[in-house]
């Protein structure tokens, strides 16, 4: 059991295998996710986007979709980031518009819709995204977003329901009310093995993602999708929705 956030080996954490273990193949769930976000987003921002939109990825870790999709719609994207050899390989990714090509299949179904099709997303990620170590946990609600995802985040902090909480309270937290946000979990996840090292996960459902977004959120969407990535977990969730006006949530 790892009870505590503090504990997890973040910085043995080796970008390189989770990518190869979860992205270098895109998997089905990631590319439903995508185009759900895509649509979502572009939803949200039918009637026109607003000046200085900043976004943020929560734990952003080794994914660079969930931050593709916030591209058409930013003036500015975060990439917030605890374990040091992800913050290593985010900063790769930024760097002189040239990300990998693993995420080239993820840009390809963003780039269905017409706000995604004008944008050149290898300079506009260089351009527009920052990288910052920081640990989520310790924001207390002092900075504020404009559009946020955090992706398989809450659900990894440790494996129990105190850290899920916090992870998505403090997510919550840092986002202006009316904030489009996505999140996702895994789901009834037992953890995950990265190189040669086991990571927590507390196993959430339809039901308990509901239950911690609820409070925080309005038009919230939950999408409950049944699909295999690795044995010791039965698929993935994804939460849609923006941020309410209420800031203070016990
Ligand atoms: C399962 S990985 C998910 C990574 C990525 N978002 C994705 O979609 O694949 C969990 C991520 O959460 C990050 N993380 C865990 N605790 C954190 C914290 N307290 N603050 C910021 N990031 C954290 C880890 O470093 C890791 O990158």
């Amino acid at each position: 059991m790892i009870d505590r956030n503090v504990d997890v080996p973040w910085s043995e954490f080796d970008p390189e295998a989770y990518v190869n273990l979860n992205y270098r193949i895109p998997l089905e769930a990631d590319l439903l996710i995508v185009g759900l976000m895509r649509d979502y987003f572009s939803r949200c921002y039918a009637e026109g986007v607003p000046t200085s939109v900043r976004g943020v990825d929560m734990g952003a870790g080794a994914n660079l979709y969930p931050a593709l999709s916030m591209l058409p719609w930013c003036e500015k994207i975060l990439l917030l980031e605890y374990a040091a050899p992800n913050v290593e390989y985010l900063e790769r990714q930024a760097l002189g518009g040239r990300y990998d090509t693993v995420w080239d299949a993820f840009w390809e179904v963003l780039s269905e819709a017409p706000a995604y099709r004008d944008v050149e997303p290898r300079s506009r990620f260089g351009e527009i995204v920052r990288v910052e170590r920081a640990d989520l946990l310790d924001l207390g609600g002092q900075r504020r977003w404009d559009i946020g995802t955090m992706f398989f985040v809450a659900d990894s902090i440790s494996d129990c329901p105190d850290g899920f909480r916090r992870g998505v309270a403090c997510f919550m937290n840092a986002l202006n009310g009316g904030a489009p946000f996505a999140a996702a979990f895994m789901k009834e996840s037992l953890g995950y093995q990265v190189g040669g090292h086991h990571y927590p996960a507390y196993r959430v459902n339809a039901d308990r993602a509901r239950e911690s977004l609820e409070p925080f959120a309005a038009e919230l969407e939950i999408h409950d999708m049944d699909h295999m990535v690795r044995p010791g977990h039965e698929g993935m969730i994804l939460a849609l929705g923006r941020r309410n006006p209420v800031i203070a949530v016990p």
